[in-house]
């Protein structure tokens, strides 16, 4: 067969034509693998890879890059999530809500008259269900933001938010105000339980609802039982906040006014987010008047340095939030407030406005030092109850009250934490635990009062504390006493010999540690051998 036009061409000829299409080829710029190149056979089979041609997609350090993005976004305040609930979740929900006008609703009792606003019970039109509405003159976008997100991130944390809508002004050419509604929650705030005369005891049937179980079997009046009241309050108000301050959100009016009894869930919830700060998206973090409540406010009183620029666009603002987080800890300003409602639960003379506010006083003059004010206050605030609270378990309470109200907000307790503190998990001390482990031959030093000043190894170790506090006088020296608590866990062996050995050396030589030893030595054995 040949190929038409093709007949009158001799060999050369098409050895030409051919060596023309090479020509056109090499321009075109086809690999070496394809062209006639030098080193074709020599590259064409090494690998790819080997040759560096071919980079693989998943490098250690694009590894490292990536999942240091990941974690910068995803801790608190939360870019990654923010992206995904500002511009995929946001958008449904409020398509979703139903919208409420002041028509659907007939209002009923005056709740409350901030600065700001008023807050009104109303009844649905149409169900008959129990709203609250709040007409807001001022802030009302803020808390409508908030609102609208804690919905969304925090729900269980706040009052079922329904919706707003804007109001007439009040009179020609005034700003129009917003009107803003929630469920109705109950008739009780933390504040109105705090007010009755049988607080604590008038939570118990919500926080602990079985009569013949723990603390309700204990005595009333026994400090035992009502510490566990708030510390079941605390437990519940730390929930809140963790969750809130999870998503960004800073409270800044933490106080039992705004806790709300929800009798529903039997949880108190989150209410008035007026002056709350959004640090994801950085909305209403810069007051533009102090809003906050003197009583509870902490003592840095802005949760942003002033010099932080008014936040960007929300892209811009979600992916630069985590570092301002880091570098403010605005969360510590409600933990602070918290510290302050604290005491309130333990003391009935700082329930009362005026006690509240001597407190704060006081605190300001002694430099924001609660030991300070202690030592000033023990005699005068004549509340054994309230202070053996506190003085329970080494001290646990009054320690847990220091680190909420510690002046400098990075040494203040954040909610997290907060929630693993000895008080809160009301843990057994270290030197009752050591009590359980090491039988203590019965102490031989004697107190002024004819008491013997120690009668377990726990009240040696607290006695040998208390009397120096220096190595030379035979006490332990603070170090010793933090190494101790923080590194050696003594329900551990090896552990209790290393870190008991290594506090106390020769003293507890001559209280028959050796003894101790042994007897540890042979609880291993009899557990073992079980
Ligand atoms: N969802 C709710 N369910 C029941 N009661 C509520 C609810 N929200 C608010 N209240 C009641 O209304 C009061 C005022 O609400 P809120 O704290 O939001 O407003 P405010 O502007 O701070 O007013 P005030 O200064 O009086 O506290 C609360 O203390 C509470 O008693
Ligand atoms: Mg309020």
């Amino acid at each position: 067969m040949m190929i038409e036009g093709m007949e009158n061409l001799t060999t050369s000829d098409i050895h030409q034509q051919m060596s023309h299409i090479f020509d056109v080829a090499t321009g075109v710029g086809l690999p070496c693998t394809v062209q006639n190149c030098g080193d074709m056979i020599y590259r064409s089979t090494l690998d790819p890879e080997l040759r560096r041609e071919l980079k693989p997609l998943f490098t250690a350090q694009g590894a490292a890059l990536l999942s240091t993005l990941f974690i910068f976004l995803s801790i608190t305040p939360g870019a990654l999530p923010g992206y995904v609930e500002y511009y995929v979740v946001q958008p449904i929900q409020d398509r979703m809500r139903k919208k409420y006008s002041l028509e659907d609703f007939t209002l009923g009792t005056k709740l409350g008259q901030g600065g700001f606003g008023v807050v009104y019970f109303a009844t649905n039109n149409e169900t008959g269900e129990p709203y609250v509405l709040k007409r807001a003159d001022d802030y009302g976008e803020a808390e409508e933001w908030m609102n609208r997100r804690m919905q969304i991130a925090a729900w269980n944390a706040c009052a079922p938010y329904v919706g707003s809508w804007q109001g007439e002004p009040s009179k020609p050419g005034a700003y129009p105000p917003l009107w803003l509604a929630w469920k109705y929650e109950g008739g009780r705030t933390l504040f109105e339980f705090m007010k009755e005369k049988d607080f604590p005891y008038n939570l118990e049937p919500y926080l602990f609802p079985d009569e013949e179980s723990y603390p309700r079997t204990l005595a009333v009046g026994d400090p035992e039982r009502t510490a566990a009241t708030i510390r079941a309050i605390m437990s519940q108000c730390l929930d809140l906040l963790v969750q809130m301050h999870g998503t960004g959100i800073v409270h800044r009016d933490v106080k039992p006014e705004n806790l709300i009894f929800d009798e529903n869930t039997q949880r108190f919830k989150l209410i008035d987010f007026g002056g709350s700060a959004d640090l994801r998206f950085g909305v209403n973090y810069v007051p533009k008047q102090f809003i906050f409540d003197p009583r509870y406010a902490a003592p840095e009183q802005y949760i942003m340095s002033t010099q932080t620029p008014e936040a960007p666009f929300p892209p811009i603002a979600l992916a630069l939030s985590p570092v301002l987080w880091q570098l403010n800890l605005p969360d510590r300003f409600d933990m602070y407030s918290l510290g302050i409602m604290y005491l309130q639960l333990c003391f009935k003379s700082l329930r009362t406005d005026a006690g509240v506010q001597k407190l704060r006083k006081d605190l300001t003059a002694s430099n924001e030092s609660l030991s300070a004010w202690r030592r000033a206050n023990e005699a005068k605030i004549r509340d054994p109850e309230a202070w053996a609270i506190l003085d329970a378990n080494d001290q646990a309470g009054w320690e847990f009250a220091r680190l909420l109200t510690k002046k400098i907000p990075r040494r203040r307790i954040s909610a997290m934490t907060s929630k693993f503190d000895r008080f809160m998990l009301n843990r057994p001390s270290l030197l009752k635990k050591i009590d359980r482990l090491i039988p203590f031959p019965t102490g031989q030093e004697v107190n002024a009062d004819g008491t013997l000043a120690y009668d377990s190894f726990g009240s040696w170790l607290l006695f040998r504390v208390a009397r120096s506090g220096t190595d030379e006088s035979g006490g332990f020296t603070e170090a010793q006493l933090r190494e101790f608590e923080e590194d050696g866990n003594p329900e551990n062996l090896e552990d209790a010999k290393q870190y008991l050995g290594m506090v106390a050396s020769e003293e507890l030589q001559k209280y028959g540690v050796s003894k101790a030893f042994r007897t540890i030595s042979n609880k291993k054995t009899r557990k073992s051998s079980k």
